[in-house]
């Protein structure tokens, strides 16, 4: 069936890889989403790997009347940690470099797993493909057959690491409410900055795929299975929204690391709100 005045490009599937002269033949402004992915990403991994290898500033304690972790450095399970920013269930004695480092291998392996994550990085780094129907950069392709980029199935097992994180962030924005000296218990914009921070994450984990899989996948008739439906039907919405709560919670971690840090090094005080 033709189209009076239709204009008729042939599409050639599984055509030349490599990035040939003619690389696409879209018109808009395709290279624009993915410069955006790897500024925000190559900014992150930047202001993360500065944050981490600095290690002082990233707790508030006693002296400042607050109780303000970052969440880059919670659990603070090292000898080395501040004063207060550590507990007493958990202390190692032979970690002497800084303590970040034994944290964010569980909540990096789940971000870089992603499915969304995966997508913004393949297309804005390795240009592979860089979008939809602009050639792919390499000249061949195996997918996610062979190592490493096998090991982008174990996504499924990191969820649950990322759960075990938002826990202890969750926690750590409850103790968050914790005023010493100034009449115990209140809200100060810290807390509040905490608290939407491990919102944000939990946000960002019940919408992941592997969250949305566990309610609804194996399951035949959702009739015989009232609650995995009504939990299914709860995090479906989520879903939807999983690049967008992708982008705001990795984007807010690292903005509640800099707001401890701020305070933690004197540049302004946590003001409290009641
Ligand atoms: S798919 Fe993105 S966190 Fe699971």
């Amino acid at each position: 069936m033709s189209v009076e005045g239709a204009t008729i490009t042939r599409v050639q599937l599984g055509g030349t890889r490599g990035g040939p002269a003619v690389r696409t033949l879209r018109r808009d402004r395709w290279w624009v989403q993915p410069s955006i992915s790897a500024f925000v990403l190559s900014a992150f991994v930047v202001y993360t790997t500065w944050a981490v290898f600095v290690n002082k500033d990233y707790y508030v304690g006693a002296s400042h009347h607050r109780d303000l972790i970052s969440p880059f450095f919670s659990p603070c399970v090292t000898r080395s940690c501040v004063a207060g920013a550590h507990g007493t269930f958990l202390v190692i004695n032979w970690w002497h470099v800084t303590p970040a480092l034994l944290i964010l291998g569980g909540p990096l392996a789940f971000r870089l797993t992603c499915y969304y994550y995966r997508r913004a990085y393949y297309r804005s780094f390795w240009q592979s493909p860089p979008a939809c129907g602009v050639a792919d950069a390499h000249g061949r392709y195996s997918g996610e057959t062979r190592f490493p980029l096998i090991l982008q199935n174990l996504h499924r097992y990191f969820f649950f690491i990322g759960l075990g994180f938002n826990v202890i962030l969750t926690i750590d924005a409850v103790v968050a409410f914790r005023l010493p000296g100034e009449g115990g218990i209140g809200v100060s914009l810290g807390t509040l900055v905490l608290v939407v921070n491990a919102v944000l994450l939990w946000a960002y984990s019940m919408s992941c795929h592997a969250a949305r899989h566990l309610c609804g996948g194996h399951v035949n008739a959702f009739s015989t299975h009232p609650i995995r439906h009504r939990l299914w039907k709860l995090l479906t919405p989520l879903n939807a929204r999983h690049m967008q709560l992708a982008w705001a919670s990795l984007i807010f971690v690292a903005l509640t690391d800099l707001y401890v840090r701020l305070v933690a090094s004197g540049v302004f005080s946590d003001p409290k709100i009641f």
